[in-house]
Parts: structure tokens; C-alpha cells; sequence
């Protein structure tokens, strides 16, 4: 049977991701990388937290942070998450991913890293992230000191501080349209290909 809307996506989710991606940024959408990051603990508490997507333009998704957060703990933990894109108007376009992760290796990590601003590089080796701070000024104090710590030299990768790469075993993508008889097509890994299939909204 012929499906116009279904038909007109990528047989290959990730460039379907890639190309929407491109729209968003197109449309000027502010961090159209910035996705919600499900994880969870190995006895199933779930959390979820926004991140932005390195990568998604190269099909080749991945989230840098701190390696001893929350989030890093229970990717470790469980080696799986999912990822909810929104793109709000003009698009209205939502793209939900699921699959296993894997630590990048400290090269990879080294390499974005480099790529990051100064003060972003900085606030690497001042944030205990998710771990409790007394207050505001301690977190200054930690800047400050990192700061003058790298004051002549550049800013090295913490030892703490690097990412992970999804490898998705499923997508879907998801277009409003009007009376919320909206478009949703699931697809799943099948072999080396994709199994693709429409979804009630
Ligand atoms: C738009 C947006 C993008 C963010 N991107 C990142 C990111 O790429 N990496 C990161 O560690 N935290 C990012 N954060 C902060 C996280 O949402 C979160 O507060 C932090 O990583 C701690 O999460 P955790 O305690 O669950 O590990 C971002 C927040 C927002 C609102």
C-alpha cells in the first residue's frame, strides 16, 4: 500500500534524523541539538534530563557530560537510554530514539573538548556536577580557581569529563497535523536495515 508521507521519509532513520535536524537549523530554531535524555537505574527509576546531541548531523549520536553525574552513572549502569527531539513551530516535529550506549574513548572526548570554549573547558574542571555544593560561592570559588590554575596554559580534558555514543536500535518520528491525526512512523533494526512501520498518533 502506498503511504505518501511514510514513503517521502529515509529507509534510514538517522538520515531522516539528519535531515530534520537540518530543517530545525534552518528555520533558526534555537539548539535544535538539545534533546531529553531518559536513563535509568538498574532496578528501573527512571530520570531525564535535557542535553544537546553532538554528532546527529554524521548519524552519529552523542552526549558529552561529566563522567561521575547522574546521568553518566546510570548510562554506565545499564548501557541504555533514549532521546526525545521536540521542534517546536514552525516544524511541530517530535523524534524519539532508543538504543545502547557506549563510553567514548578519552581521544574522542579529547577531541570535542578542544572544540569547546575557554570558559565552557573551565567550568568543566569547576563543576562537581550533580554532586551537592554549599552554595553559589563555592561554585565561583572552584571557577576561580581553575581559572588561575590553567591561567598560562590551555585548559586540559578532566580526567572526569567525557562522552558516550548511541548506537539506536529504534526511532520514531512524529509530525503534528491538524484534528491530532498526527503522523508517527516507528522504525526498528531489522538485519542491517530497518523495519519501518505507521503508528496512531
Ligand atoms: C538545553 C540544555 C542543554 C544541556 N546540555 C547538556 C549537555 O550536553 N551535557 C550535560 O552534562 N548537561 C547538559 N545540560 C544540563 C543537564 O540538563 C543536567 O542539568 C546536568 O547534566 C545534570 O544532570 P544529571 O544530574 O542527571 O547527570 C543541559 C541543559 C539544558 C537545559
Amino acid at each position: 500500500m502506498s503511504d505518501a508521507w511514510l514513503d517521502a521519509l529515509d529507509p534510514d532513520p538517522g538520515i531522516s534524523l539528519a535531515a530534520w535536524l537540518g530543517e530545525a537549523r534552518a528555520a533558526g530554531l534555537h539548539e535544535p541539538e538539545a534533546a531529553a535524555l531518559a536513563t535509568a537505574t538498574p532496578d528501573g527509576w527512571p530520570s531525564v534530563r535535557m542535553v544537546l546531541v553532538r554528532g546527529v548531523a554524521e548519524q552519529d549520536l552523542r552526549v558529552y557530560t561529566n563522567h561521575e553525574s547522574r546521568k553518566a552513572g546510570e548510562l554506565r549502569a545499564t548501557g541504555r537510554a533514549a532521546l526525545c527531539f521536540h521542534w517546536s513551530l514552525p516544524l511541530h516535529r517530535q523524534v524519539r530514539v532508543e538504543g545502547r550506549v557506549e563510553r567514548l574513548t578519552d581521544d574522542e572526548a579529547q577531541r570535542y573538548f578542544d572544540t569547546r570554549a575557554r570558559e565552557s573547558r573551565l567550568g568543566a574542571w569547576a563543576s562537581p556536577q550533580s554532586r551537592p555544593l554549599a552554595d553559589r560561592a563555592e561554585l565561583d570559588r572552584r571557577y576561580a580557581e581553575a581559572t588561575e590554575r590553567f591561567a598560562d596554559r590551555e585548559v586540559p580534558l578532566p580526567e572526569w569529563w567525557g562522552g558516550y555514543r548511541m548506537i539506536p536500535h529504534a526511532f520514531e518520528l512524529w509530525q503534528n497535523r491538524p484534528n491530532r491525526l498526527h503522523d508517527r512512523a516507528r522504525y526498528e533494526r531489522a538485519g542491517d536495515g530497518w523495519s519501518r512501520t505507521r503508528l496512531g498518533p
